[in-house]
């Protein structure tokens, strides 16, 4: 029987060396170090009293230093019960529930092919390194030594240098007999819609991505040239890259990691190479992307509560709260992660060289848990001063705790939550006063910015809020317009319903007027505060009537007439379109385009149509940096560009 590679990783993935040998030594207590997956036990292969045998669990393997004998867990069983290695994998799978491959001819061809790939990447790898010493290189050089790339950290991420020209790479490759179906393949060229190939990347540094044995499986070049659309431009997917499944970095990251036991993660390529040239090796990157699972498993692997330290802006406090999402159902006993929060506007590379390293230390110390930072990122900001509100809470919390899979981890969250809730409650008095949080005794070790929730002084200042998401009062303001004047809904309750709030409790709010509006028509201002009172939801209302930041728009109020609610109505709708809807819709379309790259065309001239509708208006509110700065529209854009 032959094994495909693929099948014989699953087995040695699915299968947990530590259970297999837990079953023929008794682990020592002392010596062994759960956290660390690091085991220890006399060995079971030579007479011993102390132990010698040692199980790495990171890297499921087994070394006796007594014996010397050592190997994954296949190796294990053939040696423990006298089986020959198919036996053995055949033991193990079936014991595993994987079913054994009837050997598929099929399968072999696509694991040749795609050592096809691995092996024409390796060769791009090599011409890439190659161009940063030639003459061709001398911007690349000056770049990396203006942004303090030292050699021996270029040496240590294998960073190279795309040239400027069309071909130099499809060059390289044909002279090595590579054909150019198996360029594109290996996502190293583009075709252009004239039909002709192209170096996918031209004038980048370039980072080469590898897996975690270390072999390069895909690259990110960043544009030298600043006006270039696309800052970043990453390999597409390919057979041998899966964006949400890989993390940058992960193999340098590994040994350091184990080593001392955490392992942080950043959002961007440099800001990884800066952090390891400050000494925080053990520093790992999404790819531009957001966090998948396997991505959060990959760092679990390294350590028991990796550290995420996103950067301080929006988009990175975004980007730290889905990952929460992501999180929450994958927590176990002892295996949790960490959110440290930088100042604002800063990514790790600035911190690190405005600040220094000992800055980013406290900073990394100051990491809040999971728990806090979900805490606070439901309740700071909130007034808490109803039975209403204060319910709404708690059934957000319990929804968001019900993610969780594992009962023990969940009952503690549970209980967590109650008590925080509890104290928060017991902080502010009901009605009249509003809790703002931070004061509470809850949080009275909090230090500086270092949180989860918007920051302080954002927090106290409605418009300061605004800043941070700019549909937000939109958004309240679309919801009060449709309370006091539900009329409204007929004409435009088609826009209303199909728009998703960012607040929770408005969103609620919002589907809540829909159903009713679905059951009555035309429906007036009473019937609707009827049925939201049944279902306890008048508190909102109040606090959206007597809300300060949206007195001044009177075509909301309550006495307007209906002319003037309407030409409100769609004054506001244009401008949530155009500060919300509008970039959405451009972001989404971008990362389609460059998730199917070869569809393009279509999805381009959407773009078009999108950039143009906004164009109209552009310098008025839309927030072009927030645009600018999404990745997939850059890339979007470099796609475009390169065509
Ligand atoms: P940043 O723009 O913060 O880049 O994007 P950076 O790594 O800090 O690089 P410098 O310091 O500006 O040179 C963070 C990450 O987002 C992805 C990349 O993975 C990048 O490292 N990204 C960004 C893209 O994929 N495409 C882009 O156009 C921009
Ligand atoms: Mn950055």
């Amino acid at each position: 029987m032959v094994f495909s590679d693929s099948f014989l990783e699953a087995v040695r993935m699915r299968i947990s060396l530590r259970d297999v040998v837990g079953q023929r030594v008794q682990w020592d207590r002392v010596k062994s170090n759960p956290t660390r997956r690091d085991w220890w036990a006399c060995c079971p292969f030579h007479q011993e009293k102390t132990p010698s045998f040692h199980v790495d669990e990171n890297r499921n393997r087994y070394h006796c230093f007594g014996c010397g004998a050592s190997g994954d867990v296949v190796r294990f069983v053939m040696e423990t019960e006298n089986l020959r290695f198919p036996e053995a994998v055949e033991r193990l799978a079936s014991e595993a529930g994987i079913k054994l491959p009837i050997f598929d001819p099929q399968q072999a061809a696509r694991e040749k092919h795609r050592a096809g790939l691995y092996e024409i990447i390796g060769v791009a790898q090599d011409f890439f390194r190659h161009q940063l010493t030639t003459p061709a290189g001398v911007q690349a050089r000056a770049w990396l030594e203006g942004r303090r790339v030292t050699a021996s950290m270029q040496e240590a991420f294998a960073v190279g240098y795309a040239p400027g020209g069309r071909d130099g790479l499809i060059c390289a490759l044909q002279k090595r007999g590579i054909g150019t179906a198996q360029m594109l393949e290996a996502g190293l060229t583009l075709v252009s819609q004239g039909g002709e190939v192209r170096d996918r990347f031209r004038h980048r540094i370039m980072f080469p991505i590898h897996d975690d044995g270390g072999r390069v499986i895909a690259f990110g070049g960043r544009a030298l040239d600043e006006t270039a659309p696309a800052k970043y431009l990453n390999s597409p997917e390919t057979p041998t890259f899966q964006k949400r499944a890989v993390l940058y970095n992960f193999h340098n990251a590994r040994r350091l990691a184990l080593k001392v036991g955490t392992v942080i993660m950043v959002e961007g390529y440099m800001d990884a190479v800066a952090m390891a040239g400050a000494g925080f090796g053990h520093v790992v990157a999404p790819l531009g992307t957001a966090l998948g699972e396997r991505q959060i498993e990959l760092m679990w692997r390294l350590a028991p509560e990796p550290i995420i330290c996103f950067d301080g802006d929006v988009a990175g406090m975004r980007a730290a709260w889905r990952a929460m999402d992501i999180i929450l159902p994958l927590l176990q006993p002892g295996q949790s992660v960490r959110f440290a929060m930088l100042p604002e506007g800063e990514d790790p590379d600035d911190v690190l060289r405005l600040q220094g390293r000992a800055a980013m230390q406290t900073i990394l110390a100051q990491a809040q848990s999971l728990s806090d930072a979900l805490w606070e990122r439901e309740s700071v900001g909130g007034s808490w001063d109803t039975p209403e509100r204060r319910a709404q809470l708690e059934s957000r919390l319990e929804e968001l705790v019900n993610q969780i899979q594992d009962t023990k981890v969940r009952a503690h969250y549970q209980s967590m939550m109650r008590e925080r809730c509890y104290q928060l409650f017991r902080g502010a008095t009901l009605k009249g006063r509003t809790y703002r949080g931070g004061e509470g005794s809850f949080d009275r070790n909090r230090v500086g910015h270092n949180t989860m929730a918007p920051r302080p002084e954002t927090r106290r200042n409605k418009l300061a809020q605004d800043v941070l998401y700019p549909g937000a009062r939109l958004e309240s303001l679309m919801v009060l317009m449709m309370l006091n004047h539900p009329m409204l809904l007929g004409d435009y309750g088609e826009d209303f319903g199909q728009i998703l709030l960012q607040k929770p409790w408005l969103n609620d709010l919002k589907t809540a007027i829909m159903e009713v509006a679905a059951q009555n028509d035309p429906l007036d201002r009473e019937a609707l505060e009827r049925h939201l009172s049944g279902q306890n939801l008048m508190g909102y209302v109040e606090s959206l009537r007597t809300d300060r930041a949206l007195q001044n728009e009177p075509f909301a109020g309550l006495d307007s007439d209906q002319v003037t609610a309407s030409e409100g109505w769609r004054h506001i709708w244009e401008r949530y379109k155009r500060i919300v809807l509008l970039p959405e819709a451009l972001q989404e379309a971008g990362r389609r385009l460059v998730e199917q790259q070869e569809e393009g065309d279509s999805e381009f001239a959407n773009i078009g149509e999108i950039i143009n509708q906004i164009g109209g208006h552009k310098g008025s509110e839309t927030r072009w940096d927030d645009l600018e700065s999404s990745s997939e529209i850059v890339q979007a854009k470099g796609i475009a560009e390169i065509k």
